[in-house]
């Protein structure tokens, strides 16, 4: 799938299973020369043998690779990891047309991605994405980063990917060989991912029949079948990248959506993730707390409700993107929510809202979704109701 940005830069998404070797072996004619040396960066929870097979890859180009392993968590996405992995490629001395390759999910690939931003102001990165959701979205469009840690009134809070660049990847391998040791919940997290882009193709004129493709292949999704999910990933990253062409750099303004409409959904998920005791399936608490793509998943239903009291779409739309994410092992709603006011007050929180004006991004219709600068509150409230299990 081909990600087309402005001034005629492009760069090629190869999907299936072997499309990590398959790319890597074009990256003498990607760079204009074999590589003499290559630093990946690859994700403890990739199994060994991918790992010793992006390196054969490598070397029979006749390319020393370095390698740092980083154990991936939302604290170690870090200006401190960057900095260890920025001087471990120092080390190695490489230069400016030597590769970065990112070998892992979204939050090794942001990190790669910033450290090749960084190292002599930038250098050129591939990206092989080993999550479904990397594969679809994180690997694809440019934007890396890290979270900052800072002290607030309140204690210490993690500011989400407040620190980064963007820099394009050279090439993004989404070999899908990959996906088979992924663990249920990770795998759930990138179907999420999937039903919003689903909810976005129409509007955006890439994929109309996207939704209704998704809801026919949900069982094959659901049971990893490879050429569902090759077609998956190949149908969502040519909507990622259609958003991206068009808006680069988030630059769009509001009313037109942009890139800001990836962001269906995260409002309302991110008042909810990183609260301690919410657990997706509500008789077993020891599931606690919510990972990122189940709490996007409730919050693709709060913004179909909401957008459902506010008549810019059929209450129907809800019932069948819940519907949906069921069928593909995600929670619709979870017990144990705060109170509306606290919800409210942790979206007016979120580092998306502009100026203390609440931002939603709501479906319009089956496919199609827009920018709601201020809805009214009692609009988000029914949001809030429709996934409050009680
Ligand atoms: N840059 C972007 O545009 C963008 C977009 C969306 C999300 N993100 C970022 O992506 C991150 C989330 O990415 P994620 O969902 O991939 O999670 P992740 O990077 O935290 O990985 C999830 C888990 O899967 C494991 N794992 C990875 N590949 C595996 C494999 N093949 N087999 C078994 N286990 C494997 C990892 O070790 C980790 O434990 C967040 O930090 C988010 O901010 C970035």
């Amino acid at each position: 799938v081909p990600v087309a940005l402005s001034d005629g830069r492009a760069y090629e998404v190869a999907i299936g299973p072997g499309a990590i070797p398959s790319v890597l072996s074009t990256l003498p004619a990607l760079l204009g020369r074999a590589p003499a040396r290559a630093f990946l960066i690859v994700d403890s929870g990739v199994p060994a043998a991918l790992h010793a097979r992006v390196t054969a890859a490598l070397e029979s180009l006749g390319t020393r690779v370095t390698f740092e392993t980083l154990a991936p968590t939302e604290p170690a996405k870090s200006l401190d990891t960057h900095a260890r992995l920025l001087g471990a490629l120092a080390a190695t001395g490489a230069g400016r047309d030597e590769p970065v390759i990112a070998l892992g999910g979204g939050i090794v690939g942001d990190l790669a991605g910033f450290v090749a931003a960084s190292y002599r102001r930038g250098v050129p990165v591939v990206q092989c994405p080993t999550t479904l959701l990397s594969m679809v979205d994180a690997s694809v469009g440019g934007k890396t980063g890290v979270n900052l840690s800072v002290q607030t009134d309140s204690g210490a809070r993690l500011l989400k990917n407040m620190a980064g660049a963007f820099h394009q990847p050279i090439a993004v391998a989404a070999d899908t060989t990959a996906l088979a040791s992924l663990p249920p919940r990770v795998f759930a997290a990138g179907l999420a991912e999937c039903v919003k882009h689903a909810l976005l193709s129409a509007g955006l004129g890439t994929d109309p029949g996207l939704l209704s493709w998704t809801e026919t292949r949900a069982d094959l999704l659901d049971t990893r079948d490879d050429a569902a999910l090759a077609e998956l990933i190949a149908r969502n990253v040519a909507v990622k990248a259609a958003v991206v062409a068009g808006d680069e750099r988030e630059l769009a303004p509001s009313a037109e959506g942009g890139r800001a409409l990836l962001n269906l959904g995260h409002t309302f998920a991110h008042a909810i993730e990183t609260l301690p005791g919410l657990s997706p399936v509500a008789a077993d608490p020891s599931l606690a707390p919510l990972q990122h793509g189940e709490a996007v998943a409730i919050g693709l239903v709060a913004a179909c409700a909401t957008a459902a009291e506010m008549g810019l779409a059929s209450a129907d739309l809800e019932s069948r993107v819940a519907t949906l994410l069921a069928r593909l092992g995600l929670p619709v709603r979870v017990a144990g929510l705060p109170g509306d006011d606290a919800l409210l007050d942790a979206m007016r929180h979120d580092k998306k809202v502009l100026s203390g004006t609440l931002r939603l991004v709501l479906p319009v219709g089956p496919g199609a979704c827009r920018v709601v600068e201020d809805p009214p509150l009692s609009a988000v409230r029914a949001g809030w109701d429709a996934v409050r299990q009680r």
